[in-house]
């Protein structure tokens, strides 16, 4: 059986206090979703949004429970704020912050520490994919960035390629659906086919209510992770329904 999809939306630097208006919204149009919902928003409004009628989950944490990293927030405090999951690695905190498979490694077992689902985002650029490099940069990625100890309960993976973030461009479905399968064969080469047939696979990317269906219906698909188009209620909540 597959698991249940799970549509997680990275609001990533954007969000004011006033932006719970978009989610009661959401929650209005969608009273009970068919599929899981999370909403990443940034860290200031976790704990103003934890507890209404979304999980809420963190962008990033540090890997460390507590100390001088000033900036920095620990997956401890997202937890103590109310999360209960948290993105890592996303391709924009690698980019923009050097961060390494090992770190994103730390940093999910940080997550599992505090109790928080980790959502490890891995993807290839553009480069790489023009290359040939796509599967080899994905498994390096799945190997170095995911510690032992994950179950199909603690983890979600999501392959988001570099070139597809904020672009409007997405791979073809014969593309995504490669390189999904490759996902699940990896994990269960590791983790054994139990856990990794319940690790849910997101795909993300340039999703929007006018593609996802099509992505869901993609085998190892488990769900989406979205960014633009998490930000308006019309938009995400047209996603959560294509997951029906
Ligand atoms: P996008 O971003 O949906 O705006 O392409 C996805 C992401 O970065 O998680």
């Amino acid at each position: 059986m597959s698991p249940r999809t799970l549509v997680a939306g990275n609001w990533k630097m954007n969000g004011l206090k006033a932006s719970s208006a978009m989610l009661e919204e959401l929650a209005r149009a969608h009273p009970s979703p068919v599929c899981d919902v999370l909403v990443c928003p940034p860290s200031t409004l976790v704990a103003a949004f934890a507890g209404g009628a979304f999980p809420i989950g963190g962008q990033d944490c540090h890997w460390k429970a507590s100390g001088a990293h000033t900036g920095d927030i620990s997956a401890e405090m997202l937890a103590d704020a109310g999360a209960s999951a948290v993105i890592i690695g996303h391709s924009e905190r690698r980019a923009d912050h050097g961060e390494t498979d090992a770190m994103v490694s730390n940093k999910t077992e940080a997550a599992w520490r505090a109790g928080l689902v980790a959502v490890v985002c891995v993807g290839e650029t553009e480069a790489e994919r023009d290359a040939g490099e796509t599967l080899a940069r994905i498994g390096s990625q799945l190997a170095a960035s995911i510690p032992d100890g994950a179950t199909a309960a603690n983890l979600v993976v999501a392959y988001e390629p570099v070139w597809a973030i904020g672009t409007g461009r997405t791979p073809s479905l014969e593309e995504i659906a490669e390189v999904h399968d490759f996902m699940r064969k990896t994990l269960s080469d590791r983790f054994g086919a139990d856990i990794a047939g319940g690790v849910r696979l997101l795909y993300g990317g340039s999703v929007k209510p006018s593609n996802a269906a099509e992505i869901f219906a993609i085998k190892n698909v488990n769900g989406a992770l979205v960014g633009g188009a998490s930000l308006k209620a019309e938009d995400f909540g047209g996603i959560i329904s294509a997951a029906g």
